[in-house]
């Protein structure tokens, strides 16, 4: 069994309740990093250890931190991003349920890695259980005097602060976070600058996925050269994969990286359901493209997923068995991404409505062989110009499907309905 580091204590009893958070090592790393580092000493560590960050890009959190400003007349922030609303992805929603002292424990870190004064906690505003958690647990440290003035008598202040949001996907997105923060509608902003420079509030701030900072806990705690002994060259440490779709055993698995695609779906989960086979693979949430089952052997890091034709994203592996209609499943990705498009920005707003339309039709029997060049001409004019990477996550299953799966379009061209499933099944059953 590999070693776990952010969901080691995850099925301890009572773990989110700060007693027995303690008695399993919590908040030895707030007091270690206190004692004994200066705030850059613990940026160093992170960027020694080669975390990348767990909310979608796999950024270098390290380095990431480094970006913020010497010296800046404005205060600085942290945002943790727990805004979880890739479909798919369901780890930082556990993180937070059961062992939110973790998430905690890591913010304050951070908060005090970056010389940040007041941090914000932004909660997915579905996720009421873990809204609920994180809220007690921040409770729970201002009263153990790890949060509030001179925190453990080391001069340190901070004051951290939990907002729940109201449910949109593009609240994810940073940009659009701290306009939500700020108590504004969710759009996403301008870049350049960064938040790094110019963000909540105005002023430099970090933002970071719950995961990548649960994580840092463990890192300050046992030091950069032991979490980089875990994963691959490019792509350091474990991190959780949530496995979903067509599997035995869907849940949450934490892996080093670097762990081949078909541990997760077959060991892990226990292989495609029902005896049936493998059809397709979406290997990091709904805005990464499809794989076919003869990647299953690619090994689960951001290169290798990467040359195998997709991204890692956000962790979250949906397996699709044989039975999966593809155009079925693409409308129904599609549609998600057309109710959460903010409509900021003209391709994106019209761009997912139209798709929506020509798959609709598509599925439904009275797509014309025009549509399929129309979907990739579409997919076109949004992938690189929307205002932000939603649009561009709205083509990836399109185009890719496309690519992997044109007969099943045209199938649906041809036929009249789908090639597989209940659309199959059905279309049978009438001609009988
Ligand atoms: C539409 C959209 C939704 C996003 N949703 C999330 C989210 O729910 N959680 C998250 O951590 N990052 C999300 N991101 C990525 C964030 O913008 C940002 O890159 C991330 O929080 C940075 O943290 P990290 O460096 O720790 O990964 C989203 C990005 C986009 C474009």
């Amino acid at each position: 069994m590999p070693e776990l580091i952010v969901t080691r204590d995850i099925d301890v009893e009572n773990i989110d309740i700060l007693p027995v958070y303690r008695q399993h090592g919590g908040y030895q790393a707030l007091e270690k990093a206190l004692k004994t580092y200066q705030p850059d000493d613990i940026v160093e560590i992170v960027k020694q250890s080669g975390l990348r960050g767990r909310g979608g890009a796999g950024f270098a959190t390290g380095v990431k931190w480094g970006f913020l400003p010497k010296e800046s007349p404005r205060p600085r922030y942290l945002c943790c991003n727990a805004d979880e609303s890739e479909p798919g992805t369901f780890k930082d929603r556990m993180l937070m349920e059961k062992n939110p002292h973790l998430l905690v424990e890591g913010v304050i870190l951070t908060a005090y890695a970056t010389k940040v004064h007041h941090a914000f906690i932004y909660v997915r505003g579905e996720l009421g259980l873990a809204g609920r958690q994180v809220a007690r647990a921040v409770r729970e440290a201002y009263e153990a005097g790890y949060i509030g003035t001179d925190i453990l008598g080391s001069g340190y202040d901070l004051e951290v602060t939990v907002h729940r949001g109201a449910g949109a996907y593009i609240c994810g997105e940073e940009s659009a976070l701290m306009e939500s923060l700020e108590g504004r509608r969710g759009y996403p902003r301008l870049k350049p600058p960064f938040p790094a420079v110019v963000g909540l509030y105005g002023g430099p701030t970090v933002i970071n996925n719950a995961e990548t900072l649960a994580t840092i806990p463990a890192i300050v705690l046992n030091g950069a050269d032991w979490y980089a002994s875990f994963g691959t060259e490019k792509s350091k440490g474990t991190r959780i994969y949530c496995l979903s779709g067509h599997v035995n055993k869907p849940g949450n698995y934490e892996l080093p990286l670097g762990t081949p695609l078909r541990v997760l779906i077959e060991e892990c989960g226990g292989g495609v359901w029902k005896g049936k086979k493998l059809k397709a693979i979406i290997p990091g949430g709904s805005s990464t493209p499809f794989l076919m089952p003869d990647k299953l052997d690619t090994p689960l890091d951001f290169e290798s997923i990467a040359a195998a034709g997709s991204m890692l994203g956000s962790g979250g592996i949906v397996v699709l068995d044989e039975d999966t209609c593809i155009v079925g499943a693409v409308l129904r990705m599609t549609e998600f991404y057309r109710d959460e498009s903010c409509g900021k920005c003209t391709p994106c707003r019209e761009g997912t409505y139209w798709l929506t339309e020509l798959l609709e039709r598509l599925e439904h029997g009275q797509g014309l062989e025009r549509d399929v060049p129309l979907l990739l001409d579409i997919c076109d004019n949004m992938l690189g110009k929307c205002f932000c990477p939603l649009g561009d996550a709205a083509t990836m299953s399109i185009s890719s499907s496309i690519k992997l799966f044109k007969d099943e379009y045209l199938y649906h061209i041809r036929e009249g309905h789908c090639m597989v499933g209940p659309g199959a099944l059905a279309a049978a059953a009438i001609a009988r």
